[in-house]
């Protein structure tokens, strides 16, 4: 795993949407898989940003979200559908056909997991995977406990992952049990992963990660048998790493 480190996350998202305009610009026709959640929210900006100003054609990219919550209908503020349009979709020009996220009202939850496994497989892979950090080491919606073996999947959340996400919604009891995830070995069959990670509160998770053992209890824990990662992290996220 290569780290580099950025001083804070203004210049972490920086850095991050630097190195996603420098593969679509590498491959035009690149096969991203994006994440949502706060920290790639300002890599986003920036992409948006560096697209009105330099124009970085999107027009052929495809995409690939790692996760939606079960029950949330695309239209709804706080689905992930709505998020990736806020904060990328509506911004750059990558045509609606070629944008994926896992419908979470599918009437066939299963088959919708299938079919999302499958479309991935057609388009030929994920190029570049961008993650964040739970700070219980989930990746997408891979809580702990979950098997390194698991293919798009149906999950039911943590309490500390709803309680970290009821920020986006009017407390707690609006945030949906179930979300439709990429699967563990979905995410590591990507040729190449970018993991972000910000702020204090992911310093323990980061520490663990670099310093832990690899286990299904802390799943991000497999990124250190991946070939190519790169982890983008602040100062505040690498606080409690050794020489970090
Ligand atoms: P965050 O979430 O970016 O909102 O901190 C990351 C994650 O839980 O995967």
């Amino acid at each position: 795993m290569r780290i580099i480190k950025a001083t804070d996350y203004q210049e972490l998202s920086h850095l991050a949407a630097d190195f996603f305009i420098e593969r679509v610009k590498e491959n035009p026709e690149v096969t991203l898989g994006l994440a949502t959640g706060g920290t790639p929210r300002g890599t986003y900006q920036r992409m948006a940003e560096d697209y009105y100003k330099n124009h970085t054609s999107y027009s052929r990219v495809s995409t690939f979200n790692l996760d939606e919550y079960v029950g949330l209908p695309a239209d709804h503020p706080n689905s992930y559908h709505q998020f990736m349009k806020t904060h990328l979709f509506n911004k750059v020009d990558i045509p609606a056909k070629q944008r994926h996220l896992p419908n979470g009202v599918a009437s066939d939850i299963t088959s919708e997991c299938l079919n999302y496994e499958r479309l991935i497989e057609e388009s030929g892979g994920i190029d570049v995977q961008l993650l964040g950090l739970g700070s219980n080491g989930h990746i997408g919606f891979n809580e702990p406990g979950t098997s390194f073996h698991a293919r798009t999947h149906v999950v039911e959340l943590a309490q500390s992952t709803r309680e970290a996400n009821a920020r986006f919604f009017n407390g707690i009891d609006e945030v949906p049990r179930e979300a439709i995830t990429m699967g563990i070995s979905t995410i590591m069959k990507s040729k190449e992963i970018l993991l972000l990670v910000s702020g204090e509160e992911k310093a323990h998770a980061l520490r663990q990660l670099l310093h832990g053992d690899v286990g299904e209890e802390f799943p991000a824990s497999i990124l250190t048998t991946h070939q190519n990662v790169t982890i983008i992290a602040d100062q505040k996220a690498l606080s409690d790493v050794p020489h970090g």
